[in-house]
């Protein structure tokens, strides 16, 4: 296929990559999505992400925390649904397998990631995951740390067609791949290539690359955003608008499974991401405006998403 690299993501392409919505349709037809995190001390970053789905047109937001946080979120959550997973010393423990697996196959995206934490058994609890389940993923933050060392399992989940998207910052691409030095576009391009899997690297200009070559590059966004949450609304957002991808798509054929959607849908994915990151910085620039980059936050970004598709709808 042909390299594309787009660098003037216009509100009129914004607007055609928005998925549709049908005036007649119910929470299902608008996915279901599922995001994993938070630890004792992480207890916002999974509620941003969260929000970030919800703002962005989700159907129905399961978020699964570690049970010691889990009323500290549940008092954060209205709209979406916190549940309580078994945990060892404040973060998600490997007994929670099998609920993870069975809440992300019974949705159309999920997030692993947001404020995890570290250890030698998420890293095993998560690189099973990645093996097991067909649902596409989005994986963010500490999810990134816990591949790190396990990168084949993203060749592997492409072999079978299933979609993976990362969206480390540059610190975090550089532990994941160790080379910036091509520059980012190259470098990102590099790695979703050699993967199969869809990179965002993040930063003042964010970098969406596809594994067919093309990428894009972003506009949008401010200084404001470099505070610590704004990456866990980004994730969210692009879970929540690749949910609603996949949904159509399952409403559409219903037939259709979840692998088989990923390999034939990796370039609308890939223009959802882009869509999503474009949002993220449009929804900061709104913000920025009414509240100036000193004193706006992620959660008054993730406040602003409806604002920001209204502009480009
Ligand atoms: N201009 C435009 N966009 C920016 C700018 C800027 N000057 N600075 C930051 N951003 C955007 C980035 O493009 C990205 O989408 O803000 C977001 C920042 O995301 P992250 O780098 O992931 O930062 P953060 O939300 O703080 O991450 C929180 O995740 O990286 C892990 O463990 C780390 O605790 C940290 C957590
Ligand atoms: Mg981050």
């Amino acid at each position: 296929m042909e390299k594309q690299i787009f660098r003037n993501f216009t509100k009129k392409l914004a607007a055609k990559l928005l998925p549709a919505r049908d005036p007649d349709g119910h929470k299902g037809d608008f996915g279901r999505v599922s995001i994993t995190g938070g630890s004792v001390g992480f207890t916002g970053a999974p509620v941003l992400a969260a929000y970030g789905a919800a703002r962005s047109g989700s159907g129905l937001v399961f978020l699964g925390v570690p049970e010691p946080i889990y009323p500290i979120v549940a008092g954060h959550c209205l709209e979406v649904m916190p549940s309580p997973l078994p945990a060892a010393r404040g973060k998600i423990s490997k007994d929670a397998f099998f609920p993870i697996l069975e809440r992300l196959n019974g949705c159309d995206a999920g997030l692993l990631g947001p404020g995890l934490g570290r250890s030698q058994d998420l890293s095993k609890l998560m690189s099973k995951i990645l093996e097991e389940t067909e649902t596409p993923l989005v994986i963010d933050a500490d999810g990134l740390y816990a591949i790190k060392d396990r990168r084949e399992l993203l060749q592997k989940r492409a072999e079978r067609g299933l979609l993976t998207i990362l969206t480390p910052h540059e610190g975090e691409f550089r532990y994941l791949s160790g080379d910036l030095a091509p520059g980012r576009e190259a470098a990102a391009l590099d790695f979703a290539k050699e993967y199969g899997c869809i990179l965002v690297l993040k930063g003042p200009e964010t970098v969406t690359a596809l594994p067919d070559g093309s990428c894009y590059v972003n506009t949008t966004g401010n200084n404001g955003m470099a505070k610590g949450g704004s990456g866990d609304v980004l994730g969210g957002m692009i879970l929540g608008l690749l949910g609603q991808l996949v949904a159509s798509k399952r409403s559409a054929e219903a037939d259709t499974d979840k692998a088989q959607f990923s390999k034939a849908g990796i370039s609308e994915a890939g223009g959802i991401t882009a869509l999503a990151v474009y949002l993220h910085g449009l929804a900061g620039d709104i913000a920025c405006k009414e509240l100036g980059e000193y004193g706006m936050l992620p959660s008054d970004l993730a406040a602003r998403i409806p604002a920001a598709i209204l502009e480009v709808q």
